[in-house]
């Protein structure tokens, strides 16, 4: 090879290189900011959401945690995100069907736990968002929730003593733009992973179950996994389980995102995990107990053109199949996450 065409070749490289590093710029992590590492437990698959344009920071994530905790956030500054996702109980709403916003208001829906969202391919019941970094403007400025615009969350950010330079750590310089602030928020709830419970420490080998959560589990395993998959607890697909729609609510879940009828009635699946710590359930938080849950799949499912094949029939749970299924769902419970510090209020 000629002298020119290994320049030539260098020359090429060097700045492939330096074209690489410019568009690798999406997250616009810190120079200053250190790296966590997103740990996927074992045997889980890919997270949908895998943070590669929007670089895991610590200084990031600290971010995220404080806009979370901060009603400023919110209109009149009482709703923080965390007003309505309450770390005890798994980020969903403790004992509420539906939770309050601003005004005297309330949501139309009852608020999932917030855990192992990066594995959602679609987030809310009728899978609205599909992207998790614009998925904080839906209740940042719904007029039932924080009631905020976003121009004025961001004059807030600025005139405070704090943020600016809160930004500058977490992403190079003190500009409070909304892109950073949605890319802080979603380090921080893409960052909660829920993966230790005594389900998960028997799946280890660390723990066994008893007796009757193991009948339990067998139960579970020929009744529910199909759409509550592990490890997850969900197969991320949107089913009518034939709840009845609220005449007041109207809520046809799936449908109203893609107005088709095929779609009606349809709701994600949710996850099981936490499950015993985030009653109320169903979409519209109208089953106060698992056990309620349990007893409208075995007597009260409502047939219509679009309930579930698997559900058409109801699903026939003994009193003794609802006890050891509570057991088993009881062992979902993940102390460690609901009590982690890094996720609580600073
Ligand atoms: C007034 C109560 C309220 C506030 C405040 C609130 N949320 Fe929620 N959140 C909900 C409800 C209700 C849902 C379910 C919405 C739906 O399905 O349509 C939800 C859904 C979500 C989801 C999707 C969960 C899933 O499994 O689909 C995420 C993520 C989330 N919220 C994060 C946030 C963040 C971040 C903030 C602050 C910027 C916030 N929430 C503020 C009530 C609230
Ligand atoms: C056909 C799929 C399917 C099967 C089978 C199924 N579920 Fe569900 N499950 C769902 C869907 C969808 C929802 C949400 C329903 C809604 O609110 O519209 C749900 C909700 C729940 C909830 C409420 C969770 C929450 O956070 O609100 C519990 C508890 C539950 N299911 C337990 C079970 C158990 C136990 C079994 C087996 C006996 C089972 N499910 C079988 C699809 C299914």
């Amino acid at each position: 090879m000629t002298v020119k065409w290994t320049i030539l070749i260098i020359l090429f490289l060097v700045t492939g290189a330096v074209l690489v590093q410019a568009c690798k710029k999406s997250g616009d992590a810190g120079a200053q900011a250190n790296p966590i590492s997103f740990d996927i437990p074992a045997g889980w698959p890919a997270p949908h959401y895998n943070f590669s344009g929007n670089p895991l920071t610590q200084q990031g994530f600290e971010l995220g945690r404080k806009l979370f905790y901060d009603g400023r956030l919110s209109k009149d500054g009482n709703f923080p995100c965390a007003s309505c996702h309450q770390q005890f109980a798994a980020f969903s709403t403790f004992d509420h069907p539906l939770s309050h916003g601003f005004g005297d208001q309330f949501t139309t829906r009852n608020a999932p736990g917030l855990y192992n969202i990066a594995w959602q391919p679609l987030t809310h019941w009728d899978g609205g968002i599909a992207n998790l970094e614009v998925q904080p403007l839906a209740p940042l400025t719904a007029p039932n929730e924080m009631a905020e615009d976003l121009n004025n969350v961001l004059s807030k950010l600025k005139a405070d003593g704090n943020y600016p330079s809160l930004f500058k750590a977490a992403f190079g310089d003190e500009n409070i733009t909304s892109q950073r602030m949605l890319w802080a928020l979603t380090q921080f709830v893409g960052a909660m992973i829920s993966a230790d419970s005594k389900y998960d420490r028997v799946k280890k080998g660390a723990a066994n179950f008893t007796a009757d959560e193991q009948t339990g589990y067998a139960l579970f395993q020929s009744k529910c996994s199909s759409c509550h998959t592990e490890p997850l607890f969900t197969d991320n697909s949107f089913r009518n389980t034939g709840i009845p729609v609220d005449p007041t609510i109207k809520d046809y879940g799936r449908m109203h995102i893609t107005r088709q009828p095929a779609d009606s009635l349809r709701f994600k699946v949710p996850s099981l995990r936490n499950v015993a710590v985030t009653a109320p359930y169903g979409h519209d938080g109208r089953f106060l107990s698992m056990s309620q849950v349990m007893e409208h799949y075995n007597s009260g499912v409502q047939n219509g053109p679009t309930t579930d094949p698997l559900v058409k029939n109801g699903i026939p749970l003994t009193i003794n199949d609802k006890f050891y299924l509570l057991a088993f769902l009881r062992t979902l419970t993940d102390s460690t996450f609901i009590k982690d510090s890094r996720f609580s209020q600073p």
